[in-house]
């Protein structure tokens, strides 16, 4: 049987993971708790310095909690919502008082601890104690739903149910502790929310996202669905006289109707030769060689008012020496063909006007 998520993740983790952090490894479940509760609403690149000045000032539970509230506080300074740090040395004092320094090690005593919810509890249990908790956060949520191509929004009762339990199916019973940070590690450096690298990505010839060229839209948020303004940005991708052309499926505004290549964005990025040629080939794995660069053009923004939303759409037209073999499975239309696809009013627009010209 070809290998599975779980085997291919560890496998990248074993081979290809560089990513480097001060706790990863650790085993001290002191240490792991104090980056989890840094980590919790702080990125990685300004938690690291504080974890290292929390450990060199602190290296054991005793040592934080007899610690002054000033000092620790002090420590915290720059760090935000301090009630991390509050929750920290009350914690830090209960387990000396209460399990004589010794750090719970189940996942419901864990769970019970100030400031640890699941995520921190599942991270703790899992690289602690080896036990199989999956930990679940938007990285986790990205990477399934487009591996497996779940389209049930993320930020809905359906989709937390959905992926925790997706979640729970995918996590090596093995070595979760391994698993769940090469899970953070892999959303983190390749399959990234924008621009992931899927050209190099060793998950990609069974990702599903991917093979239906949805990564762009992959994981799906019922806030960006209902969100006032949207920015699309369609890449039409021709070859000899043929056009790729998607299918939009998911419950979202335009159902059943066609469009070209999409990308939906927070906000629009600079269309400059550079960035296309970076997304194209960062993740749709089109090497510039494939396109006739010179021929490249971009369209200024077509709007559409919906009723809640106001679009606004770029469009890029790639004309492509040979068909990359990622898109042969696509659906490739010629004119003639095309005319007869249903498409949304902003695309009939740009149809009958920027397209005549090209
Ligand atoms: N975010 C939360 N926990 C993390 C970890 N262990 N490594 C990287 N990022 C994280």
């Amino acid at each position: 049987m070809a290998k599975q998520f779980t085997d291919l993740l560890l496998e990248w983790d074993q081979d290809l993971n560089d990513r480097l952090m001060p706790w990863k490894g650790e085993k001290d479940p002191y240490k792991i708790w104090l980056s989890e509760i840094i980590l919790q609403q702080t990125r990685v690149e300004q938690g690291w310095a504080y974890y290292e000045k929390f450990i060199t000032q602190f290296p054991t539970i005793f040592d934080l909690a007899k610690a002054k509230e000033d000092k620790v506080f002090k420590l915290w300074e720059g760090l935000g919502y301090y009630n991390r740090c509050r929750n920290l040395l009350f914690t830090a004092k209960l387990i000396v008082q209460k399990y004589n320094g010794v750090f719970p090690s189940t996942y419901e005593d864990l769970l019970a601890l100030k400031g640890v919810g699941p995520y921190t509890a599942s991270a703790i249990a899992s690289f602690a104690f080896n036990l199989p908790h999956a930990v679940v956060d938007g990285n986790v949520y990205r990477v399934l739903a487009r591996y497996y191509g779940i389209d049930t929004p993320i930020d809905t009762k359906e989709g937390v149910l959905k992926f925790n339990q997706v979640a729970i199916d995918n996590l090596s019973q093995k070595f979760p502790g391994k698993y769940n940070q090469a899970l953070m590690d892999f959303g983190a450096t390749v399959c990234k929310p924008a621009l992931p690298i899927c050209n190099e990505c060793v998950l990609q010839k069974k990702c599903v996202a991917f093979s239906l060229n949805k990564v762009n839209q992959l994981p799906v948020k019922i806030k960006s669905i209902q969100k006032k303004k949207r920015n699309f940005d369609f890449y039409c991708f021709e070859f000899e006289g043929n056009w790729l052309i998607q299918k939009r499926t998911a419950k979202d505004i335009w159902q059943d109707l066609h469009q070209f290549y999409l990308v939906e964005q927070d906000a629009f990025r600079p269309l400059d030769q550079a960035s296309i040629l970076s997304l194209l080939n960062h993740q749709l794995a089109i090497p510039s060689a494939a396109i006739h660069l010179a021929k490249i053009r971009v369209f200024s923004p077509y709007k559409q008012q919906l009723t809640h939303q106001t679009i606004q759409a770029r469009f890029i037209v790639v004309p492509l020496k040979k068909i990359p073999s990622v898109l042969a499975k696509s659906n490739w239309v010629n004119l003639k063909q095309l005319q007869k696809l249903a498409f949304p009013k902003l695309l009939n627009e740009f149809l009958q006007s920027d397209f005549q010209k090209i």
